[in-house]
């Protein structure tokens, strides 16, 4: 369990502003700056955001993204003595790493895992949960980042929106009716404040005042609904059935034209839909929430709607043009939008059949605390973690069981884990356990209490579950 400190938000952003002051006076003294990000949606903003920030100082400064924390650990094995390294969004999860490399200059962390230790000397770290904030889900690493970014210069307020996308991307709304809570509040005002983002409640469907409700409804994947998400016959068919009108005269309706009663009867009528293939209302639940919409983006553009431009950075990260993702988060648009809203829609169709390809019962395992989804080498080890977060998003594994989802790699095992909410308040911590069993296996874990994952050797896939399966019931059995 998490070690329960005194909640100090204070102390939070005044360590923002040390955090801050050191990165100028290394501006100042003219030191180069390597930025390393991870590569999902929370990654990539909260890159873009420091990146965009040292760009408005005139920092000299080069951006990196990886997908594992073994890459990072090369590029700062390899790193130029005259280059001074931050890491965000990752770090706090692997600090004993960070000291074995023993260099002979700081490193700069800003992240919201929890940290593993405590930081070595020389490794200057910003974490929410050293200061009683709950990183897991009341602010992202785009958060943290954004805080040292607004203490760098007030002007970084204009990076507020991108805050606020990283935490979407790391599916921080899990307060009631999808909102983001705690330290996430703050961040949503200074955007409201900025004039730059406006919340609304509504169904949640992606382009709601921008695309046909067919396409709309076929566009969103989370949460993912089963025939629908990424099939935009089916999401047709069903409108038809339910009694929508898609069309009015000749022009295709958008979400937000229709009543408050025709959003009733479309809701009921998912409702119907998910009950007749046997899966629980919950998902239904899922899709009425907070719109976070970014109000200066273009009306017809993917970065409207903050959850979409996520899947987008999403998109961009897990199929190598993380770059592009880095790009459009601060401030390109025109071909560069359009490459990367192809992107995302080849992203979509290719996890829409990978959802399909999960969604069978033969590539399925139960075992007595886990729900165990092989995707094998079908399934490609970059969409593994997408198609854990959809699958616990739907409620397949239930409040007690762990959902596990395997992809293979090249040379490993790419493992993603989910939690509900109740089995981690039992006291399962997902990040604990798998650090713990992948390093039984010879592989290596960590992550938050709900969302986790691992890289294990490909020999040792069995061992992995079984060990896993048990230490959830070690914790499980603590509380009875
Ligand atoms: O990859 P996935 O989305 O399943 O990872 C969930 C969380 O676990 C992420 O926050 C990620 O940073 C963390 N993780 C980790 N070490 C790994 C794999 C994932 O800390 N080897
Ligand atoms: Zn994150």
């Amino acid at each position: 369990m998490t070690l329960e400190r005194f909640r100090d938000e204070r102390g939070l952003l005044s360590r923002a502003g040390e955090i801050a002051e050191r990165i100028r006076s290394l501006i100042d003294g003219d030191s180069k700056l390597l930025v390393i990000c991870h590569v999902d949606a929370d990654g990539l903003s909260s890159g873009a955001i420091i990146s965009a920030a040292l760009l408005r100082e005139n920092a000299r400064f080069v951006t990196r993204a990886v997908g594992e924390f073994e890459d990072a650990l090369r590029h700062l094995r390899d790193l130029p003595a005259s280059y001074i390294p931050i890491l965000v969004d990752m770090g706090s999860g692997y600090l004993s790493e960070l000291s074995s490399l023993s260099l002979s200059r700081p490193i700069i962390v800003l992240d919201h895992h929890e940290p593993m230790g405590s930081a070595p000397e020389g490794v200057v770290q910003l974490n929410p949960h050293l200061h009683g904030v709950n990183g897991s889900e009341e602010v992202s690493g785009a958060g943290i980042a954004y805080l040292v970014a607004k203490a760098l210069n007030e002007e970084n307020i204009l990076l507020s929106p991108l805050a606020v996308t990283g935490a979407l991307g790391d599916l921080q709304d899990r307060a009631d009716g999808r909102s983001l809570h705690g330290f996430n509040e703050r961040i949503v005002e200074d955007a409201v404040k900025a004039g730059l983002l406006k919340v609304e409640e509504d169904l949640l469907f992606y382009g709601r005042s921008s695309k046909p409700i067919h396409i709309a409804m076929a566009s969103t994947m989370n949460p993912f609904i089963v025939g629908i998400s990424g099939n935009e016959a089916n999401a047709y068919s069903l409108l038809t059935e339910i009694g929508v009108k898609v069309r009015e005269d000749d022009k295709w309706r958008v979400l937000s034209e229709l009543s408050e009663g025709e959003k009733r009867q479309l809701y009921n009528g998912i409702l119907k839909y998910l009950a007749s293939l046997g899966l629980p209302p919950s998902t239904a639940r899922e899709l009425i929430g907070k719109v976070y919409e970014l109000i200066m983006e273009e009306s017809w553009t993917y970065l409207r709607d903050a959850r979409e431009f996520a899947s987008l950075l999403n998109a961009c990260g897990k199929t190598g043009n993380e770059w592009l993702g880095i790009s459009i988060a601060m401030g390109s648009r025109g071909v560069m939008l359009e490459e990367a809203q192809r992107i995302l829609e080849d992203y979509r169709r290719r996890l829409a059949e990978a959802m399909e390809y999960a969604m069978r019962d033969e590539n399925r395992q139960e075992l007595k605390n886990l729900l165990v989804i092989d995707g094998g080498s079908v399934i490609d080890d970059r969409l593994i973690s997408s198609v854990a977060s959809m699958m616990s998003s739907m409620g397949v594994q239930g409040d007690k069981r762990i959902l596990v989802a395997l992809a293979q790699s090249e040379d490993s095992i790419k493992v993603s884990a989910r939690a509900s909410r109740k089995i981690v308040e039992r006291g399962v911590d997902l990040g604990k356990l798998l650090a713990g069993v992948a390093e039984i296996v010879g592989g290596r874990g960590g992550g938050h209490d709900v969302a986790a994952g691992a890289s294990i050797p490909k020999t040792r896939k069995a061992l992995f579950l079984l060990e896993l399966d048990r230490a959830v019931e070690e914790e499980l059995s603590k509380v009875g």
